[in-house]
């Protein structure tokens, strides 16, 4: 019998997404044939992934690419998850399974985390798209324009798979909510908390009032942390159990969504959070001025963002397996303790 070990390699295991999929790679039915290296900034935190979790942890940044690139060389399975837009860190990770496939043979598997940025246009909030994504129908996402943010790298992963040195699989996540669980995140090794809609809290918290870009009506996607993180595994399962039946490169495009909603209905559970926490305000949103979007975003564009439209089904993976429990009213219902949360550590901090 062999006893070799699956050589795991994750990048942004201190974050929400990595440090969610190191938590289940960490209780996986098959952890102990796992063989998990993390890069991480902080060597404070390398120890205690070393320590406590008997993870093996590189002190480094996605600026390393001598690091990145010998990581990935070592490893048949790479999780990449730090940031969406790195293409520098995307191709020395590619140069790094290139080498492994040349010099062993070994087909080495590449699980990127892209974001449905990438499908996203711009209605300031003022209406909402018919256009819905689905990631089974390849011409569609081909459509994409290859200006979009992230969309080189993704490129990038897609095109290593085309020349056959490795297998390829992007995971889009749209907006993920939650307050992400488990022993890392207790340890405080990992972010516990997402980005969008903690964003519009914060923002909402410093005016007193819940607010929208336009009028809300733009439409989005959402899935929970737990979910998007499960199905990371469920694919890397599939991929171990019958890799011929796993779809990957242009085929390998996994959106992470199981409902959506409009920005107003975001805003207005956090208008009705305010209200009802007695932190202030009404329990109708108000548009945000472009001072405000450039307060809270550092710029009037990037604040512009909660107006976009990204509509999308994750018909790929519910195909191979991916049951996400979460629905879009979960979501609506973690806003008032997501906002309990951010405003009492405001208040501790003294500000928003
Ligand atoms: N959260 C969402 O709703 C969502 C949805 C779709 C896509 N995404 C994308 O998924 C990626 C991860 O998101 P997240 O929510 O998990 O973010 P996060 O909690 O901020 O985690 C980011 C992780 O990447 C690491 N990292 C960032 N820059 C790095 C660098 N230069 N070198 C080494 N490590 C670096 C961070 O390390 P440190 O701890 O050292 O900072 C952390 O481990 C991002 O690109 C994000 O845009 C997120």
């Amino acid at each position: 019998m062999s006893t070799s070990k699956t050589n795991i390699f994750l990048i942004g295991a201190t974050g929400y997404i990595g440090g969610s999929i190191l938590t289940r790679l960490l209780k996986h039915t098959s952890a102990n044939a796992f063989d998990i290296t993390v890069l991480v900034r902080s060597a404070e935190k390398a120890k205690v992934l070393q320590e406590k979790f008997d993870v093996k942890a590189v002190v480094g940044s996605n600026d390393d690419l001598d690091k990145l690139e010998a990581l990935s060389e070592q490893s048949h399975v790479v999780f990449s998850c730090a940031d969406a837009g790195n293409l520098a860190a995307i191709q020395a990770i590619l140069r790094g399974l290139k080498k492994r496939h040349t010099s062993t043979g070994d087909l080495p598997i590449l699980i990127h985390t892209s974001g449905t940025a990438v499908i996203a246009t711009q209605a300031k909030g003022i209406f909402s798209s018919d256009t819905i994504y689905s990631d089974t129908d390849v011409e569609q996402i081909k459509s994409i324009p290859p200006t979009v943010p992230h969309k080189d790298v993704d490129l990038a992963v897609i095109a290593a798979d085309e020349q056959g040195y490795a297998r390829t699989y992007t995971i889009l996540p749209s907006t993920i909510y939650g307050q992400a669980k488990g022993p890392l995140f207790d340890a405080g090794v990992s972010n516990s908390t997402s980005i969008q809609i903690p964003y519009l809290i914060r923002a909402a918290l410093g005016r007193k009032q819940g607010g929208v870009v336009g009028q809300g009506k733009a439409i989005w996607p959402d899935v929970h942390i737990d979910d998007v993180a499960d199905l990371y595994i469920v694919l890397l399962d599939a991929i171990t159990a019958n890799q011929a039946g796993v779809g990957h490169g242009w085929e390998g495009i996994y959106f992470g969504e199981n409902g959506e909603h409009t920005w107003y209905d975001i805003s207005k559970a956090i208008s009705q959070a305010l209200v009802e926490l007695g932190v202030g305000g009404t329990d109708e949103p108000t548009s945000f001025t472009d001072e405000e979007l450039a307060k809270y975003w550092g710029s009037v564009d990037v604040g512009n963002f909660n107006g976009t439209n990204a509509r999308c089904r994750a018909d790929r993976g519910r195909s191979i397996g991916w049951k996400p429990k979460y629905t879009t009213a979960d979501m609506l219902a973690s806003i008032k303790p997501e906002v309990a949360l951010l405003w009492e550590k405001a208040q501790k901090e003294g500000g928003v």
